[in-house]
Protein backbone atom coordinates (compact mmCIF):
# COMPACT_ATOMS: atom_id res chain seq x y z
CA UNK A 1 0.00 0.00 0.00
CA UNK A 2 0.90 3.58 -1.09
CA UNK A 3 2.59 5.44 1.98
CA UNK A 4 0.18 8.47 1.73
CA UNK A 5 -2.79 5.94 2.45
CA UNK A 6 -1.28 5.10 5.24
CA UNK A 7 -1.88 6.29 9.08
CA UNK A 8 -0.02 7.56 11.82
CA UNK A 9 -0.79 6.12 15.18
CA UNK A 10 -1.20 7.84 17.96
CA UNK A 11 -1.00 5.51 21.97
CA UNK A 12 -1.85 7.37 24.28
CA UNK A 13 -4.16 9.53 21.62
CA UNK A 14 -6.99 10.63 23.87
CA UNK A 15 -4.77 11.95 26.97
CA UNK A 16 -3.44 15.68 28.01
CA UNK A 17 -0.92 15.60 25.01
CA UNK A 18 -1.93 13.64 23.25
CA UNK A 19 -5.59 14.59 22.29
CA UNK A 20 -3.41 17.55 20.48
CA UNK A 21 -1.04 15.93 18.76
CA UNK A 22 -3.99 14.28 17.17
CA UNK A 23 -5.58 17.62 16.45
CA UNK A 24 -2.37 19.04 15.00
CA UNK A 25 -2.20 15.82 12.66
CA UNK A 26 -6.04 15.46 11.21
CA UNK A 27 -5.45 19.92 10.89
CA UNK A 28 -2.69 19.12 8.83
CA UNK A 29 -4.42 16.32 6.73
CA UNK A 30 -3.00 13.02 7.85
CA UNK A 31 -4.68 9.95 8.39
CA UNK A 32 -5.28 9.13 12.26
CA UNK A 33 -5.46 6.78 14.20
CA UNK A 34 -5.22 6.30 17.75
CA UNK A 35 -5.64 3.47 20.31
CA UNK A 36 -7.84 3.90 23.12
CA UNK A 37 -9.77 1.78 25.91
CA UNK A 38 -13.14 3.09 25.73
CA UNK A 39 -14.30 4.04 22.25
CA UNK A 40 -17.37 6.35 23.28
CA UNK A 41 -15.20 8.63 25.36
CA UNK A 42 -12.48 8.68 23.07
CA UNK A 43 -14.76 9.57 19.85
CA UNK A 44 -15.82 12.89 22.44
CA UNK A 45 -11.92 13.67 22.69
CA UNK A 46 -10.68 13.48 19.19
CA UNK A 47 -14.12 13.78 16.79
CA UNK A 48 -14.74 12.02 13.91
CA UNK A 49 -12.11 12.39 11.82
CA UNK A 50 -9.52 10.27 13.28
CA UNK A 51 -10.01 6.15 13.33
CA UNK A 52 -10.24 4.70 16.71
CA UNK A 53 -9.06 1.38 17.94
CA UNK A 54 -10.32 -0.08 21.31
CA UNK A 55 -7.91 -2.11 22.84
CA UNK A 56 -5.33 -1.96 25.97
CA UNK A 57 -1.93 -2.32 25.18
CA UNK A 58 -1.52 -4.59 27.58
CA UNK A 59 -2.68 -6.88 25.26
CA UNK A 60 -0.39 -7.99 22.68
CA UNK A 61 -3.26 -8.75 19.80
CA UNK A 62 -4.50 -5.00 20.47
CA UNK A 63 -0.78 -3.77 19.72
CA UNK A 64 -0.77 -6.10 16.36
CA UNK A 65 -4.11 -5.26 14.80
CA UNK A 66 -3.96 -1.82 15.53
CA UNK A 67 -0.46 -1.26 13.97
CA UNK A 68 -1.95 -2.43 10.42
CA UNK A 69 -1.87 -0.08 8.02
CA UNK A 70 0.44 2.43 9.84
CA UNK A 71 3.77 4.29 8.50
CA UNK A 72 4.56 5.58 11.62
CA UNK A 73 4.27 5.45 15.44
CA UNK A 74 3.55 8.29 18.13
CA UNK A 75 4.02 7.40 22.14
CA UNK A 76 2.34 9.23 24.63
CA UNK A 77 1.53 6.62 26.58
CA UNK A 78 1.24 7.67 30.65
CA UNK A 79 -0.24 5.75 33.53
CA UNK A 80 0.04 8.39 36.19
CA UNK A 81 -3.49 8.14 37.41
CA UNK A 82 -4.93 7.01 40.69
CA UNK A 83 -6.50 4.17 39.10
CA UNK A 84 -3.73 3.09 36.65
CA UNK A 85 -0.65 3.34 38.39
CA UNK A 86 -0.47 -0.15 39.90
CA UNK A 87 -0.23 -1.14 36.41
CA UNK A 88 2.60 1.52 35.28
CA UNK A 89 5.15 -1.35 34.53
CA UNK A 90 2.90 -3.22 31.85
CA UNK A 91 1.48 0.32 30.19
CA UNK A 92 4.86 2.63 30.43
CA UNK A 93 7.12 -0.44 30.24
CA UNK A 94 6.16 -3.45 28.71
CA UNK A 95 3.41 -2.28 26.31
CA UNK A 96 6.11 0.18 25.02
CA UNK A 97 8.97 -2.24 24.26
CA UNK A 98 5.84 -4.99 22.39
CA UNK A 99 5.30 -2.16 20.56
CA UNK A 100 8.43 -1.69 19.55
CA UNK A 101 8.72 -5.37 18.77
CA UNK A 102 5.68 -5.47 16.14
CA UNK A 103 6.22 -2.02 15.04
CA UNK A 104 9.67 -3.92 13.71
CA UNK A 105 8.08 -6.86 12.83
CA UNK A 106 5.26 -4.82 10.59
CA UNK A 107 8.30 -3.18 9.21
CA UNK A 108 7.57 0.42 10.32
CA UNK A 109 10.18 2.53 10.47
CA UNK A 110 9.25 5.87 12.21
CA UNK A 111 8.76 6.29 16.01
CA UNK A 112 8.53 9.04 18.06
CA UNK A 113 8.40 9.09 21.90
CA UNK A 114 7.32 10.88 24.50
CA UNK A 115 9.06 11.39 27.76
CA UNK A 116 10.49 13.89 30.73
CA UNK A 117 12.14 17.17 29.90
CA UNK A 118 15.77 15.31 30.99
CA UNK A 119 15.70 12.74 33.04
CA UNK A 120 19.33 12.76 35.28
CA UNK A 121 20.40 9.51 37.03
CA UNK A 122 22.28 9.94 39.15
CA UNK A 123 19.96 13.03 40.65
CA UNK A 124 17.31 10.43 40.65
CA UNK A 125 19.16 8.13 43.04
CA UNK A 126 20.21 11.62 45.09
CA UNK A 127 16.82 12.24 45.58
CA UNK A 128 15.63 8.47 46.10
CA UNK A 129 12.95 8.99 44.10
CA UNK A 130 14.69 6.44 40.69
CA UNK A 131 11.16 5.00 40.46
CA UNK A 132 10.10 8.37 39.02
CA UNK A 133 12.16 7.81 35.99
CA UNK A 134 13.61 4.60 35.61
CA UNK A 135 11.29 3.30 33.12
CA UNK A 136 11.39 6.31 30.76
CA UNK A 137 15.64 6.15 31.51
CA UNK A 138 15.20 2.16 30.01
CA UNK A 139 12.76 2.98 27.37
CA UNK A 140 15.10 5.70 26.37
CA UNK A 141 17.91 3.41 25.74
CA UNK A 142 16.29 0.71 24.04
CA UNK A 143 15.27 3.33 21.45
CA UNK A 144 18.47 4.69 20.92
CA UNK A 145 19.67 1.14 20.50
CA UNK A 146 17.01 -0.02 17.55
CA UNK A 147 16.96 0.47 14.39
CA UNK A 148 14.04 3.22 14.14
CA UNK A 149 13.82 6.58 12.61
CA UNK A 150 13.21 7.69 16.16
CA UNK A 151 12.96 10.85 17.99
CA UNK A 152 12.65 10.89 21.52
CA UNK A 153 10.62 14.48 23.14
CA UNK A 154 11.55 15.68 26.43
CA UNK A 155 8.45 17.48 27.20
CA UNK A 156 8.25 20.13 30.31
CA UNK A 157 5.23 20.17 32.43
CA UNK A 158 2.25 21.33 31.17
CA UNK A 159 1.56 24.95 31.56
CA UNK A 160 -1.22 23.82 33.37
CA UNK A 161 0.66 22.71 37.01
CA UNK A 162 0.98 26.61 37.46
CA UNK A 163 -2.33 27.03 37.72
CA UNK A 164 -3.48 23.87 39.20
CA UNK A 165 -2.18 24.70 43.06
CA UNK A 166 -4.10 28.07 43.03
CA UNK A 167 -7.32 28.36 44.61
CA UNK A 168 -9.53 31.60 46.81
CA UNK A 169 -6.31 33.48 45.47
CA UNK A 170 -3.64 31.44 46.76
CA UNK A 171 -1.10 29.62 45.21
CA UNK A 172 -0.53 26.91 47.68
CA UNK A 173 2.70 24.60 46.94
CA UNK A 174 3.98 21.51 48.66
CA UNK A 175 7.84 22.47 48.89
CA UNK A 176 6.91 25.81 47.99
CA UNK A 177 8.03 25.22 44.36
CA UNK A 178 11.08 27.52 44.94
CA UNK A 179 13.09 26.42 41.81
CA UNK A 180 12.27 27.52 38.41
CA UNK A 181 11.18 25.11 35.86
CA UNK A 182 10.43 24.96 32.57
CA UNK A 183 6.61 24.51 31.20
CA UNK A 184 5.05 24.31 27.83
CA UNK A 185 1.02 24.70 26.88
CA UNK A 186 -0.55 21.05 25.68
CA UNK A 187 -1.40 23.49 22.04
CA UNK A 188 3.15 23.62 21.55
CA UNK A 189 3.96 19.72 22.57
CA UNK A 190 0.57 19.03 19.59
CA UNK A 191 2.38 21.02 17.10
CA UNK A 192 5.77 20.18 17.77
CA UNK A 193 5.07 16.55 17.96
CA UNK A 194 2.69 16.42 14.92
CA UNK A 195 5.73 17.99 13.03
CA UNK A 196 8.45 15.81 13.90
CA UNK A 197 6.57 12.76 13.24
CA UNK A 198 5.97 14.05 9.68
CA UNK A 199 9.33 14.60 9.24
CA UNK A 200 12.85 12.57 8.26
CA UNK A 201 15.05 14.06 8.92
CA UNK A 202 15.29 14.45 13.32
CA UNK A 203 16.59 10.74 13.85
CA UNK A 204 18.54 10.33 16.57
CA UNK A 205 17.27 13.74 17.99
CA UNK A 206 16.28 13.96 21.64
CA UNK A 207 14.55 17.36 21.56
CA UNK A 208 13.41 19.12 24.99
CA UNK A 209 10.06 21.06 24.21
CA UNK A 210 9.37 23.90 26.41
CA UNK A 211 8.22 27.12 26.49
CA UNK A 212 10.20 30.39 26.00
CA UNK A 213 10.73 31.76 29.92
CA UNK A 214 11.59 28.77 33.49
CA UNK A 215 9.61 30.13 36.51
CA UNK A 216 9.75 29.25 39.81
CA UNK A 217 5.93 29.38 41.56
CA UNK A 218 6.12 32.69 43.22
CA UNK A 219 7.40 34.28 40.11
CA UNK A 220 4.57 32.84 38.43
CA UNK A 221 2.08 33.52 41.13
CA UNK A 222 3.40 37.22 40.68
CA UNK A 223 2.90 36.85 37.02
CA UNK A 224 -0.94 35.89 37.44
CA UNK A 225 -1.57 38.25 39.91
CA UNK A 226 -0.06 41.67 37.71
CA UNK A 227 -1.75 40.14 34.21
CA UNK A 228 -5.36 39.56 36.23
CA UNK A 229 -4.95 42.18 38.38
CA UNK A 230 -5.60 39.93 41.72
CA UNK A 231 -3.20 39.26 44.09
CA UNK A 232 -1.84 35.67 44.44
CA UNK A 233 -0.82 34.58 47.37
CA UNK A 234 1.88 32.41 47.24
CA UNK A 235 2.21 29.54 50.31
CA UNK A 236 4.23 26.62 50.81
CA UNK A 237 2.97 22.92 52.17
CA UNK A 238 6.18 21.61 54.04
CA UNK A 239 7.25 18.49 51.87
CA UNK A 240 7.60 16.35 54.85
CA UNK A 241 3.76 16.20 55.56
CA UNK A 242 3.26 14.79 52.11
CA UNK A 243 6.11 12.40 52.50
CA UNK A 244 4.64 10.61 55.61
CA UNK A 245 1.47 10.38 54.73
CA UNK A 246 1.61 9.47 51.06
CA UNK A 247 4.50 6.17 52.81
CA UNK A 248 1.54 5.40 55.10
CA UNK A 249 -0.76 5.39 52.69
CA UNK A 250 1.35 3.16 49.77
CA UNK A 251 -0.69 0.11 50.03
CA UNK A 252 -4.28 2.08 49.77
CA UNK A 253 -3.51 4.58 47.47
CA UNK A 254 0.14 4.54 45.70
CA UNK A 255 -0.73 7.35 43.20
CA UNK A 256 0.19 9.52 46.39
CA UNK A 257 3.61 8.67 46.75
CA UNK A 258 4.39 8.77 42.74
CA UNK A 259 2.59 12.50 43.37
CA UNK A 260 5.12 13.06 46.57
CA UNK A 261 8.02 11.87 44.05
CA UNK A 262 7.08 14.54 41.41
CA UNK A 263 6.82 17.22 43.85
CA UNK A 264 10.51 16.00 45.08
CA UNK A 265 11.91 16.51 41.58
CA UNK A 266 10.09 19.86 40.78
CA UNK A 267 11.00 21.29 44.20
CA UNK A 268 14.98 19.73 42.84
CA UNK A 269 15.09 20.82 39.83
CA UNK A 270 17.79 21.34 38.18
CA UNK A 271 19.17 25.05 38.44
CA UNK A 272 21.62 24.64 35.31
CA UNK A 273 18.33 22.86 33.39
CA UNK A 274 16.42 25.72 33.98
CA UNK A 275 18.93 28.07 33.05
CA UNK A 276 19.07 26.75 29.82
CA UNK A 277 15.44 26.91 28.71
CA UNK A 278 15.81 30.18 26.35
CA UNK A 279 18.06 28.54 24.30
CA UNK A 280 16.11 25.01 24.09
CA UNK A 281 13.31 27.11 23.07
CA UNK A 282 15.06 29.01 20.48
CA UNK A 283 16.03 25.86 19.17
CA UNK A 284 12.65 25.08 18.97
CA UNK A 285 11.78 27.94 17.13
CA UNK A 286 14.65 27.27 14.30
CA UNK A 287 13.50 23.49 14.07
CA UNK A 288 9.75 24.02 13.80
CA UNK A 289 7.25 26.49 12.25
CA UNK A 290 4.86 27.67 15.29
CA UNK A 291 4.08 30.73 16.96
CA UNK A 292 4.38 29.29 21.09
CA UNK A 293 1.84 30.09 23.47
CA UNK A 294 3.82 31.57 26.33
CA UNK A 295 2.43 32.19 30.08
CA UNK A 296 1.17 35.45 29.81
CA UNK A 297 -1.06 34.45 26.46
CA UNK A 298 -2.45 31.44 28.68
CA UNK A 299 -3.09 33.52 31.37
CA UNK A 300 -4.84 36.47 29.27
CA UNK A 301 -6.78 33.23 27.16
CA UNK A 302 -8.17 31.69 30.82
CA UNK A 303 -9.33 35.55 32.05
CA UNK A 304 -11.39 35.82 29.19
CA UNK A 305 -12.81 32.44 29.90
CA UNK A 306 -13.60 33.02 33.59
CA UNK A 307 -11.48 30.56 34.55
CA UNK A 308 -9.32 32.54 36.55
N1 LIG B 1 1.11 16.05 31.21
C1 LIG B 1 2.30 16.55 31.54
O1 LIG B 1 2.40 17.63 32.17
C2 LIG B 1 3.57 15.84 31.12
C3 LIG B 1 4.82 16.39 31.50
C4 LIG B 1 5.98 15.79 31.07
C5 LIG B 1 5.93 14.65 30.29
N2 LIG B 1 4.72 14.12 29.95
C6 LIG B 1 4.73 12.90 29.15
O2 LIG B 1 3.81 12.99 28.08
C7 LIG B 1 3.22 11.71 27.83
C8 LIG B 1 1.72 11.82 27.87
O3 LIG B 1 1.31 12.25 29.15
P1 LIG B 1 -0.17 12.81 29.42
O4 LIG B 1 -0.11 13.57 30.70
O5 LIG B 1 -0.66 13.50 28.19
O6 LIG B 1 -0.98 11.47 29.66
P2 LIG B 1 -2.51 11.28 30.13
O7 LIG B 1 -3.28 12.53 29.95
O8 LIG B 1 -2.51 10.65 31.48
O9 LIG B 1 -3.04 10.21 29.07
C9 LIG B 1 -2.67 8.87 29.16
C10 LIG B 1 -3.01 8.15 27.87
O10 LIG B 1 -2.57 6.79 28.00
C11 LIG B 1 -3.61 5.95 27.52
N3 LIG B 1 -3.57 4.67 28.23
C12 LIG B 1 -3.30 4.45 29.54
N4 LIG B 1 -3.37 3.13 29.80
C13 LIG B 1 -3.70 2.51 28.63
C14 LIG B 1 -3.92 1.16 28.27
N5 LIG B 1 -3.80 0.17 29.16
N6 LIG B 1 -4.24 0.88 26.98
C15 LIG B 1 -4.37 1.88 26.07
N7 LIG B 1 -4.16 3.19 26.35
C16 LIG B 1 -3.83 3.50 27.63
C17 LIG B 1 -4.91 6.68 27.82
O11 LIG B 1 -5.89 6.21 26.89
P3 LIG B 1 -7.40 5.81 27.27
O12 LIG B 1 -7.67 6.35 28.66
O13 LIG B 1 -8.24 6.48 26.21
O14 LIG B 1 -7.44 4.34 27.18
C18 LIG B 1 -4.51 8.13 27.56
O15 LIG B 1 -4.68 8.44 26.20
C19 LIG B 1 3.80 10.77 28.89
O16 LIG B 1 4.93 10.12 28.37
C20 LIG B 1 4.23 11.71 29.99
O17 LIG B 1 5.27 11.21 30.79
C21 LIG B 1 3.55 14.69 30.34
Amino acid sequence: MKNEKKQIIVFGGTGYYGRKVVEKLLNKGQLVKIVSRNLESARKIVGEKAEIFQGDVTNRETIVESLKNVKAIIICLSAVKRNLIRKMHQIERDAVLTIMEEAKKANISRLVYMSGYEIREPLLHKLNIIEFGEIKLEIESKIAQSGFNWTILGDAPSQEIFFAFIKNGKMTVPGGGLNAIPSISAEDVGEITAQVVMRDDLNKRRIKLTGPEAFAFPQAAKRIGDITGKKIKHMTIPLTIINIVSFILIPFVPYLRFLYKSLKMLNNFPKDLADSVPEDHKLLLSLFDYIPVTLDMEIKKRMEENKI
